[in-house]
């Protein structure tokens, strides 16, 4: 039996996702032209992420570039929950957050959710996750964000500043609302419905710090939504914006269908893997070949279904042409899927052989990025 059911919640992602039908659910804008051209218009360029609409959704993204325009500047606000090791997917809310930071001159306020991931993950214990905060930041580091204009946090690490505030953000949320947002039940701790609280915090922190209000930014993939429709219906009633969002599809496991996972090993590329690891996971990645090579080359391949493809369109092939070109080579049966995995291969272990670098580099810098109290 099939099972095409799709999922798609902060903590749950799965099946054939149709973008604009979750646009039309959750109840975002689409990503059109005009607001690129916006875009283009300050910034002076636009990233390929977003001129490829691999973010596809926002909300009040319009209103944010408006007050930018009149000179009332926002900052960013993205975050990881530190369950394990960072994987390619991760990275891409965190690409486009770095592009932001360069063009518009942000400050970029990072949140660990080391507590959310000990509330919502069987088997992992405090003490892990926040040592995982700390890993994954070396990550966020390694991406060459600005160390006098980004702030990276854990929850557990900055709770005397973040718990005040989350107290005031959980006043106002009711149980039924949580529920119906996020699906608990009688069997849910009492952790996981207090966290999307902790999970609004820093889309109004430096308001607070700054004792004014400032726009706020959030760049991330979609499943983290409910959170910030959540956060957005509560903020106007502290007296703060609503924060903006810019949402991203997910890059894809490289098995057929749903979102890089790190709970699916071999699906995942993780940013510590070795070149061994990558040249095995790409070499298994579902594709859109046929099932013999005499067969491809009569017929050719299909580029709309294969993970490989989705790798360069997302993070790996950004030069139109050069992309166009092999979207060619693989329809008419040119190019055999061995080929194309190869590329890819090589493409990733150049990239993360330099991440690592950074990211080993980052590890006497950490102290400059990090806020605890
Ligand atoms: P987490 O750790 O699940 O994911 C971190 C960021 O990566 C995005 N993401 C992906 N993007 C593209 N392709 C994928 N396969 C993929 N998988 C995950 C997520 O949407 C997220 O942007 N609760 C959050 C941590 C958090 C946060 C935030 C995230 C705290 N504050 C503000 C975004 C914005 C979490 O567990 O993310």
């Amino acid at each position: 039996m099939v099972n095409d059911e799709v999922v798609v919640t902060p903590w749950e992602v799965k099946g054939d996702i149709d973008y604009d039908k979750l646009v039309r659910d959750f109840g975002t804008q689409k990503i059109g032209d005009e607001i690129i051209s916006k875009i283009e218009q300050i910034a002076g360029e636009v990233h390929p992420l977003i001129k490829r609409k691999i973010f596809f959704s926002h909300r009040d993204l319009d209103w944010l570039l408006s007050e930018y325009e009149k000179g009332n500047k926002f900052f960013l606000y993205t975050g990881r929950g530190p369950s394990g090791d960072t994987h390619l997917g991760h990275l891409v809310s965190w690409i486009l957050t770095k592009w932001f930071q360069d063009k518009f001159g942000a400050e970029l306020w990072f949140q660990m959710t080391d507590d959310e991931k000990f509330y919502f993950k069987d088997g992992l214990t405090a003490e892990f996750t926040n040592r995982m905060a700390y890993e994954n930041a070396l990550d966020v580091i390694a991406l060459g964000f600005d160390e006098k204009k980004t702030f990276i946090f854990s929850d557990f690490d900055y709770a005397k500043t973040l718990y005040p505030q989350a107290a005031k953000v959980a006043k106002k949320l009711t149980f039924s609302t949580a529920r119906a947002v996020f699906g608990f039940n009688e069997s849910s701790n009492v952790g996981q419905i207090f966290f999307t609280s902790m999970q609004s915090v820093p889309a109004f922190l430096p308001s607070i710090k700054e004792g004014k209000n400032i726009p706020c930014l959030i760049p991330h993939a979609i499943d983290q939504d409910p959170h910030f429709r959540v956060c957005r219906d509560i903020l106007p009633k502290l007296g703060y914006y609503k924060p903006a969002a810019i949402h991203s599809m997910f890059l894809p496991g490289l098995k057929q269908g749903g979102k890089m996972s790190s709970s699916i090993m071999d699906s995942a590329i993780f940013t510590t893997d070795t070149g061994e690891q990558i040249e095995k996971k790409v070499k298994n990645a579902f594709t859109g070949g046929k099932s013999t090579a005499e067969e491809q080359r009569k017929t050719g391949a299909n580029p709309d279904i294969c993970s490989v493809y989705n790798y360069y369109f997302i993070l790996f092939m950004w030069d139109d042409n050069e992309l166009g070109d092999l979207r060619k080579r693989c329809l008419c049966g040119e190019i055999l899927c061995g080929d194309c995995k190869k590329i890819l291969e090589n493409k990733i272990k150049k990239f993360l052989n330099d991440h690592q670098k950074k990211r080993e580099e980052a590890k006497k810098r950490l102290d400059k990025f990090i806020l605890r109290d």
